[in-house]
């Protein structure tokens, strides 16, 4: 019997993945993915419950989706309405009590029992509530995807994480730090790959503190990605994201070695003073995150940094923020991710007096992504004459356009009027201009002919 399933993901790409691994679990008991909720039997929101608003956010979806449901059962049909991902996991109990109409809840390490969940739902017909931390992986219990691939393909390899910011739900919404075994990982990687992937990105919350052990000894992510490289017709490896404790030696060479492995880094690091650095945990300084910076640029001169910051957190003073500033102008990032502090409640910064206030908070936040702007525009100017290597995974804005990504992660833009490039494929391309957000290219014909 055929049914419908959407799915509606929020948030980080780990997330992204989920919903393609429930769509895969989903799929032997006839459930087709579509585009919206509007006809489906089966609706679920994956959630994210890391910065502001990300309840209230459920709440007027859900609303929205209660009226749905409401206006199907008056013809008769049904509607299953799912929560999943962190905010399932973290407020399950205030979920199923505040929206009661909803059907199931579960947390992000339980959506490989989705067919139990929907079988106990349909016989008891009342709501279903999973958010244990279950003793079997759930990588174990989930079916090969039998999708075709994205061009570049994500793939967990590791979850949760120990290191316990004090800003952060992550610890307790995703659980204690776990790496999937090698085998697991290669057989989903070389799937991914003849299903038409060229380049896997490698997802964990501490995607670096990645560590296993093969044949008796122990393997890292640097053994990870050189393993992984080996895999013909696999192009390029990336990995997001990281911890600047976890950026072992191994790694750092990797990017000075591995031609698979993308000029690419994304490294959080929050804040430049070191004492807002201390009072989230953060276990390094501001000087230990610049030097790492500079072995990692010793190793791969040419390679993207990207990082992630907090404004406002408890206790930030004006010089304090300056620092992070001074953080910035050192580094010279080539993109960033930044926010205002957000109280998760459960966290122990939540509980730390000295709370900034939020129009302190606007004012920093806009004068540091006014950097981070510039620093970004200047970055991609940068590549301005030069030939880089485009990944093309996309049609472009318009019919004669392609689109794809240089190896510094970069949206690039082509006009491919002699269909020189199809998707997939990767092409030499001259870069001719320059936004914040992307490039434009042109395929020069020595370059061509030179392929
Ligand atoms: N408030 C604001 N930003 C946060 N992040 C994580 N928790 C919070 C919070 N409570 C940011 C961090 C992290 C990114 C994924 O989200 O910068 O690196
Ligand atoms: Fe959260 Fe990242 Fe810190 Fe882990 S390392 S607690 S995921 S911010």
């Amino acid at each position: 019997m055929s049914k419908s399933v959407y799915i509606k993901s929020y948030g980080c790409q780990m997330n992204v993945y989920d919903s393609g691994r429930m769509r895969d679990v989903l799929a032997p008991l006839g459930y087709r993915p579509v585009e919206g909720p509007d006809a489906a039997d089966l609706v679920i929101l994956n959630t994210c419950h890391i910065r502001e608003k990300a309840a209230e956010k459920l709440y007027s979806d859900l609303g929205r989706l209660n009226a749905m449901k409401t206006a199907r059962a008056a013809t008769g049909s049904q509607m299953t309405i799912a929560v999943g991902g962190c905010v399932g996991q973290a407020e399950g109990n205030e979920i199923t009590a505040r929206a009661p109409f909803v059907d199931l809840v579960f947390g992000p390490q339980t959506y490989h029992r989705l067919p139990e969940m929907l079988a106990r739902h349909e016989r008891g017909g009342g709501g279903v509530l999973d958010t244990e931390f279950p003793p079997e992986d759930k990588f174990d219990h989930l079916p090969q995807s039998a999708e075709r691939s994205a061009i570049t393909a994500f793939l967990t390899v590791q979850e949760g994480c120990d290191k316990f910011c004090t800003f952060c739900v992550v610890p307790y919404t995703r659980g204690a730090e776990a790496s999937r075994p090698v085998t697991s990982i290669e057989r989903e990687a070389r799937a991914l790959v003849n299903a038409g992937a060229r380049e896997i990105l490698l997802l964990g919350q501490n995607v670096n503190g990645y560590h296993t052990e093969r044949d008796g000894r122990s393997f890292s992510f640097a053994d990870l990605i050189a393993h992984l490289s080996q895999i013909d017709g696999l192009a390029r490896i990336r990995y997001t994201t990281s911890h600047p404790r976890d950026m072992r030696d191994d790694l750092v060479a990797a990017h000075a070695s591995n031609d698979k492995l993308m000029p690419y880094l994304h490294l959080p690091v929050q804040s430049g003073s070191d004492k807002i650095l201390d009072a989230m945990n953060r276990r390094h300084t501001a000087r230990d995150y610049i030097s790492l910076i500079e072995r990692v640029r010793a190793a791969r001169p040419d390679i993207a940094i990207a990082g992630d910051f907090i404004v406002g957190f408890p206790g930030e003073t004006e010089e304090d923020f300056e620092q992070t500033l001074a953080l910035v102008h050192e580094v010279r990032y080539a993109a960033a991710f930044s926010f205002k502090y957000s109280r998760r409640l459960g966290t122990p910064a939540a509980l730390l007096p000295r709370q900034v206030p939020e129009p302190v908070k606007d004012e920093r936040l806009a004068r540091l992504q006014n950097l981070l702007t510039e620093q970004q525009r200047a970055f991609n100017k940068s590549l301005i004459g030069q030939k880089v290597q485009v990944l093309f995974d996309k049609p472009g804005r318009h019919a004669d356009q392609i689109g794809g990504r240089s190896p510094y992660l970069q949206a690039v833009h082509v006009e491919n009027t002699h269909a020189i490039a199809k998707i997939g494929e990767i092409h030499t391309v001259e870069i001719i201009g320059a936004e914040t957000m992307s490039l434009s290219g042109a395929f020069r014909l020595e370059a061509v002919a030179a392929e």
